[in-house]
């Protein structure tokens, strides 16, 4: 073993008198990717905030080179050589990327003014160090979530940090993105730099990782050198049983099955082209692609959400128009969108309120609403998706990032649509939630419910799907059944080996 540059030792930390972490211990080694795996609430954004200073524990101790620490606050963690590049983005929107760098540490010329041209050029000097390509003078907003994530890691080098923490970094990043991302973790290795790595991308700890420590609500439960464990001992570590049947699809007879929603040469500049298909009642059609082909944006036109010039949609054999998303709802299309924090959630109002925000409707007693009714849709939605929150009557924003998700998902599922369009529906969520999210799609369709689910997990596509349109540059590049469907096929028509 080499070096060790960080030990926590029986953190533990508590929120209104319930145990997020009930006695963690993680070490670190010098030059390690060391990868933090865990349910959805398990504990691991907690134990990060411990360490950046933004959360105090109950008690435990942090040491840092074998020295004990203490770490106050986000600036002592920074004066410990710690970065921490969260799960959300905390960068100012509207600043650039060399303001957001250099924020509250602004370099001044000797007249005491903001030395623009100097941050740019330092900002250049260590984006380009690290490989990145992106303009210091380029503002936030306009960026990538990929890119806005490397500003960030950008920034926690410019720190002269030495323990570097990335919590999920790559849930929103395409695959090609993803690459780039591993090819930073690679140079911050060579520099000595140590990483903790946050993930519920099985493969990429795999590919990246040095060790791997698992916990379980809130406790310990082992640690692993990479090369000496797999997915399943990982797994079985994290939900403490071994998962067996991950994908539960009952597959029935469509054939005579209705149409539920047509889509016929739906264009949109520029963004997708000619888009036509068919979705039955009962069906589960996949949408497959790289990241960046167009398959949301169909999805967002067919929602109302986006403008296209021409095309057609039919609901039900008959034409519709729609403008806006509550024309889309009130015709019975629901959409779970992607970037589903942004879209989806109240944060500051509770987890009952936002699962039954948009279904009201089946909660009535002629023109009151029924308690019980909420109630009865709240905590089947809850423990179909193994919400894990204290209670429903807590605030959304103080779950954890996939629980938050678990709602938006629970939310939408609520409103029984006919159409239910599900973009990355498992993105974020751990391996256990993500069965459970396959289980009630799978008893959706077997309802008859239409749905569309857009993917770049292959896996999911492949055992969920009756049938998968693959888009590639915005055009319908193919159409598989599921006895057509294989991982190659699906990546030849993707990546542009036949048309
Ligand atoms: N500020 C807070 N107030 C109350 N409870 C909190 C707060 N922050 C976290 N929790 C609770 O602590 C537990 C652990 O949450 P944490 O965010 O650490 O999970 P996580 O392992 O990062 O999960 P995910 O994979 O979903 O991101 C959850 O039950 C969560 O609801
Ligand atoms: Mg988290």
């Amino acid at each position: 073993m080499g070096q060790t540059v960080l030990e926590m030792i029986g953190i533990k930390k508590s929120f209104s008198g319930i145990y997020a972490l009930s006695g963690i211990d993680f070490s670190l080694e010098l030059g390690e990717v060391h990868a933090l795996l865990g349910e959805n609430g398990a504990g691991k954004s907690t134990l990060i905030k411990v360490l950046g200073g933004i959360y105090q524990p109950d008690c435990g101790a942090i040491k840092i080179n074998g020295k004990e620490v203490n770490i106050n606050g986000v600036p002592a963690a920074r004066e410990a050589g710690i970065g921490i590049i969260h799960q959300e983005i905390v960068l100012v929107p509207y600043l650039t990327v060399a303001q957001n760098i250099f924020l509250g540490r602004e370099i001044t010329t000797k007249s005491g003014t903001v030395d623009f041209e100097k941050m740019n050029l330092k900002a250049a000097e260590m984006i380009t160090s690290l490989g990145v390509d992106i303009h210091a003078d380029s503002v936030v907003e306009k960026l990538t979530i990929a890119q806005q994530q490397m500003v960030e890691i950008v920034k926690a080098v410019s720190f002269n940090a030495n323990i570097i923490v990335m919590d999920e970094p790559t849930s929103s990043l395409s695959n090609e993105e993803v690459k780039q991302l591993f090819e930073i973790v690679a140079r911050l290795k060579e520099k000595k730099v140590s990483i903790i790595y946050i993930s519920h991308r099985m493969e990429e700890l795999f590919r990246i990782s040095d060790r791997v420590t698992v916990i379980r609500d809130g406790e310990y439960v082992g640690t692993r050198n990479t090369s000496e464990t797999n997915a399943n001992e990982l797994v079985a570590m994290m939900v403490g049983r071994n998962l067996e049947s991950f994908y539960a699809r009952n597959y029935s007879d469509l054939s005579k099955a209705e149409t539920a929603l047509e889509v016929k040469n739906l264009t949109c500049e520029g963004v997708f082209k000619n888009i036509s298909f068919k979705v039955r009642k009962g069906e589960i059609l996949g949408f497959s692609g790289l990241v960046g082909a167009g398959r949301s944006e169909i999805m967002e036109a067919i929602f109302g959400a986006r403008k296209y010039q021409s095309g057609q949609v039919f609901l039900k054999g008959k034409e519709v128009k729609i403008t806006e998303p509550m024309k889309a709802i009130k015709a019975g299309i629901a959409m779970v969108p992607e970037d589903r924090k942004k879209q989806g959630l109240i944060l500051c109002n509770s987890v009952a309120f936002n699962t039954t925000l948009s279904c009201l409707h089946f909660c009535m007693n002629g023109i009151a609403i029924s308690r019980k009714k909420c109630r009865d849709i709240i905590d089947y939605y809850a423990e179909k998706l193994r919400l894990k929150a204290a209670s429903v009557n807590i605030d959304a924003g103080s779950l954890s990032g996939g629980n938050q998700q678990k709602v938006v998902l629970g939310k939408w599922l609520a409103t029984k649509p006919e159409v239910l369009i599900l973009d990355e529906p498992t993105r974020g969520v751990d391996v256990n939630a993500k069965f459970e999210i396959y289980s009630v799609i799978n008893e959706l369709a077997k309802d008859g419910m239409a749905i569309i689910m857009v993917s770049s997990e292959l896996p999911e596509i492949i055992n969920m799907c009756d049938n998968v349109c693959v888009i590639r540059g915005g055009e319908m590049a193919g159409y598989l059944s599921k006895d057509e469907l294989g991982q190659e096929e699906i990546m030849k028509y993707a990546a542009g080996g036949i048309k």
